[in-house]
Parts: C-alpha cells; structure tokens; sequence
C-alpha cells in the first residue's frame, strides 16, 4: 500500500497512448508515464500506435531504436501499418542503440542484421538515413566520436524507443559505480552474456564486448519510451521506477528526464503494483 501510494507520486498512470499524447503535452514537472496492457501483443500495439503518431506529426522525425525479442512485436505493427496504412518512412532518421562488438552488419546475431530483417527491409526508410555504431571499427574511439557527431547532425533524437535488460541495463550501458556518459565500448556483464546466449547457438559465441550509446546520449533524446515484457522484467521496471536513482539500475536514470512512458505488460509491472 505504501509503495503504491510512493509509487503513484512518482509515476502517471495512462489509459491508452491517446490519454498519453494529451499528458505529454501538458506536464510540466519529471514523472514517468506508464502504461500497463493485459498482454505483449496489446502492450505492442500501443506502443507502435505511439511511435505512429509521433511520425505522423514529424514526418522526418529521428529515432533512437532497439533490439532485443521485446520490441519485435512493436515493429511488426509498425510494418503491418506501413503495408495496410501506407505510415510512410521516407523521411525517418533512425540511430541504433547498440551493436556487439566483433560481428559485422551482415552477421546473422548482429543488431544491424536483426533490424534489416524486422524493420528496415519492410518499410519505405532510405539506406542513407540509418545510421549504426559499427561493431568492427578498426578505431572505436573514433567511431563513438563520429556517432556522437552525427546525432547532433540530424538536429538530436526526437524520440529514444528502449528495451531494458534483467540487470536494468539499457542499450548496452551496464550497472556500474560509474556509466559513461557519451558512445562508448562496454564489457558485458556474465548475467547480460547469458541472457543474449539464447540468440546463440552456443554460449561461447555471444560477444563479450558491444559499442554503445551512453547513457546522456540517451538522456539527450526529446522524448523516451520504454518497452518491458513477462515477469523477468518485474525488478528491472521496479528499480527503474522507485524514485531512486542509482547507475547500479541504469533505467532508474531515466526518471531523471521529463518525457519517459513506459509500456508494459501485467507481468513487467507486476512489482510497481504491488
Ligand atoms: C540487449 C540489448 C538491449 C535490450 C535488452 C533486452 O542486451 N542491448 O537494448 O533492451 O537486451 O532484451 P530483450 O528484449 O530480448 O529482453
């Protein structure tokens, strides 16, 4: 009941993304948003819709998009109201969070190949408009630098679309005493490598290192939206909502921003209910 009551103070809860679009609009102080459907395939749904109608209201809008089984469901309805409704993405900028380190773009377990397949080679988006971190730059301090420069390029992210790890983790910005700030290479953790084996047809073949957007690169993004499914997700939402903020949750940095919602299903939320 206490934490409820905590939690209520700290969060919003909506009805539906056409609730959302309204609250966005008129808040004022840091809080987050969320938004809990009875299922993925609602919770995807709504999400996509969101997406949708941030598109539709800036044609040539940039993105920040994920990876991960979580956001399958949300560009699967974003490919179905391209084909059916003609969303059109000739003028989307799309920047990646992440990509391991070691796998080239054409690896069939790397984040630009798993995105060709679930987005990109079913919209209407141009080549030249998206942009990765690439996994084998011969010098990634450069490459970092160069992603960093290409954002504040495209005129900054307008709106950030995230997964969050077990761990908290997100894009690939590992519970730390410290996190990076800016694009940057991490190790990952053994609970993140044995998450992601079940990409993999063996554990030793999950990479040990990734590229990734930071955590204020993140943090910079005009709006955030969260994507969080099934009960191994309950604690990460938690600690991401709690009113604590801490870089052992690296989620929990994103109550430090003004435009966050979370989308998730009963069992992600099952904690924050509680
Ligand atoms: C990966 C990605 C994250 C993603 C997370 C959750 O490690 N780097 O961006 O949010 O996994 O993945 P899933 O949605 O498969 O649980």
């Amino acid at each position: 009941m206490v934490k409820k009551a905590s939690l209520a103070a700290k969060g919003r809860e909506c009805q539906d993304a056409g609730e959302l679009q309204i609250g966005i609009k008129n808040k004022g102080v840091s809080a987050l948003n969320f938004i809990i459907s009875n299922s993925y395939a609602e919770m995807s749904v709504k999400a996509a819709h969101f997406v949708a109608a941030a598109l539709k209201a800036k044609p040539d809008i940039v993105l920040g998009l994920p990876t991960g089984s979580t956001p399958i469901g949300m560009y699967q309805e974003l490919v179905r109201m391209h084909k059916e409704e003609g969303l059109d993405f000739s003028q989307v900028s799309t920047f990646n969070l992440d990509e391991y380190r070691g796998l080239k773009g054409d690896h069939n377990q790397s984040y630009r190949y798993f995105m060709e397949t679930n987005l990109f080679r079913h919209v209407n988006i141009k080549p030249e408009n998206i942009n990765f971190l690439s996994g084998v730059a011969k010098d990634p301090v450069a490459e970092c630098k160069r992603y960093e420069e290409a954002i504040i390029k495209a005129g900054g992210i307008d709106l950030m679309i995230l997964g969050i790890g077990i761990n908290g983790h997100i894009g690939f910005n590992e519970p730390a005493s410290k996190l990076e700030a800016n694009s940057h290479i991490v190790k990952l953790t053994e609970s993140t490598i044995k998450a992601n084996a079940r990409f993999f047809e063996h554990l030793e073949d999950v990479p040990r290192e990734a590229i990734t957007m930071g955590v204020g690169s993140i943090l910079r993004s005009r709006n955030i939206i969260l994507l969080a499914s099934g009960t191994n997700k309950k604690e990460a939402v938690y600690g991401s909502m709690s009113g604590l903020v801490t870089t052992e949750i690296p989620g929990s940095l994103l109550q430090l921003h003004n435009e966050v919602t979370f989308f998730l299903d009963t069992e992600a939320a099952a904690k924050i209910k509680e």
